[in-house]
């Protein structure tokens, strides 16, 4: 069996204010009619034999929404509150047979080339099915330091660096064989059990005491509390001696900050003036004086400017907002 997890958790502060916590961003039908939930869904759906959706109490009810329309069978779990993708990832697991083979990704991407899609997870199902973690490898085009970095010799891993600092990521650019970690990854469902449980026994154990006690794919709040917060990045991907890459070649943006949202949007012809400044949002002629690489995003009832090098503070802002609410 073939199962498509998808993690939809986030709540997408980094594109405040045209994510909400009423719409995160997943759910905005801005592709041509589409959310980038369904997208993701729809690229997945000849691959894999069943669905599982991991999200929480604020957004299950969209994503059940667009399931429903598309006649898609799923699993929901729902979790009462974030307690990250190591744990988001090990619900699915448990919920699955062992020998099923896992293809979990985000929603957050825009991948194009399908039929190079198709044929980069075709090579990840084959490389679960012999007991291994597979990731996708992206060519990295700058030192980003939101990602994971895969050090690779072909599809072998030498090693998987999560999130480096801006001088690292450098270092690893200028080596070559340093490739983005897309996000996504491949893998039995018993395969990542056991290696979360030999590398975090403390989340596998609190997670597994979590899932037993869901009611109707439910997660209790307490028991969830109680399981650490961490990345399956950081709890896995740094410490398995399992890992394969998958180099890809299909076309992969991760529509995570508006410094990626802007890449993309040049990418498809959205204006941008000659120092760099866009607006999105808004139709309004908008002028910028002095300014270089600044992004005016405009909404009904928020509107943000912000300097693009800063994409990734939107976070501080978006918690700030909350807290004071
Ligand atoms: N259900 C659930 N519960 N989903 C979650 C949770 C959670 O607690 N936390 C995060 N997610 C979902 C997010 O909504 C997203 O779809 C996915 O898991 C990854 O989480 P992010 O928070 O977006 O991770 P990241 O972007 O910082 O880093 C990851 O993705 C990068 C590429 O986009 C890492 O895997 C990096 O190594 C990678 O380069
Ligand atoms: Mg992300």
């Amino acid at each position: 069996t073939i199962i498509h997890v998808i993690l939809t958790g986030g709540v997408g502060s980094r594109l405040w204010p045209l994510s909400r916590k009423s719409r995160p961003k997943q759910y905005l039908e801005i592709f041509e009619g589409k959310s980038l939930f369904e997208l993701t869904v729809d690229r997945n759906r000849e691959i894999a034999d069943q669905v599982i959706v991991v999200g929480n109490v604020d957004n299950c009810h969209l994503s059940r929404h667009i399931l429903e329309k598309n006649n898609i069978p799923y699993l929901d779990i729902v979790e009462s509150t974030p307690r990250n993708t190591a744990a988001a990832i090990a619900f699915a697991a448990f919920a699955a047979d062992p020998e099923a083979i896992l293809i979990v990704t985000p929603m957050d991407h825009i991948i194009e080339k399908k039929d190079l899609y198709d044929q980069a997870v075709a090579d990840a199902i084959a490389k679960a099915a012999n007991d291994h973690i597979v990731t996708f490898g992206i060519v990295p085009t700058k030192p980003e330091t939101g990602y994971g970095y895969i050090e690779s010799k072909g599809e072998n891993v030498l090693s998987f660096r999560e999130k480096p600092n801006l001088e690292t990521a450098k270092t690893f650019i200028a080596k070559k064989n340093f490739l983005w970690n897309s996000g996504m990854f491949c893998f039995k469902a018993g395969v990542f059990l056991d290696e979360l449980k030999h590398f975090k026994p403390k989340v596998y154990k609190k997670s597994k005491i979590a899932w037993e006690n869901n009611t109707d794919g439910k997660l209790d709040l307490a028991l969830s509390l109680d399981i650490p917060s961490i990345s399956i990045d950081y709890a896995v991907m740094e410490r398995s001696k399992k890992i394969k890459v998958v180099p890809s070649q299909f076309l992969w943006s991760d529509l995570g900050s508006f410094e990626s949202v802007y890449d993309y949007l040049v990418s498809k012809g959205h204006a941008v003036d000659e120092n760099g400044n866009m607006t999105i949002g808004t139709q309004n002629y908008t002028a910028f004086i002095g300014m270089k690489n600044t992004i005016l995003i405009a909404t009904d009832n928020a509107n943000l400017v912000l300097q693009k090098e800063h994409s990734q503070d939107v976070k501080d802002l978006y918690n700030e907002l909350e807290r004071i609410k």
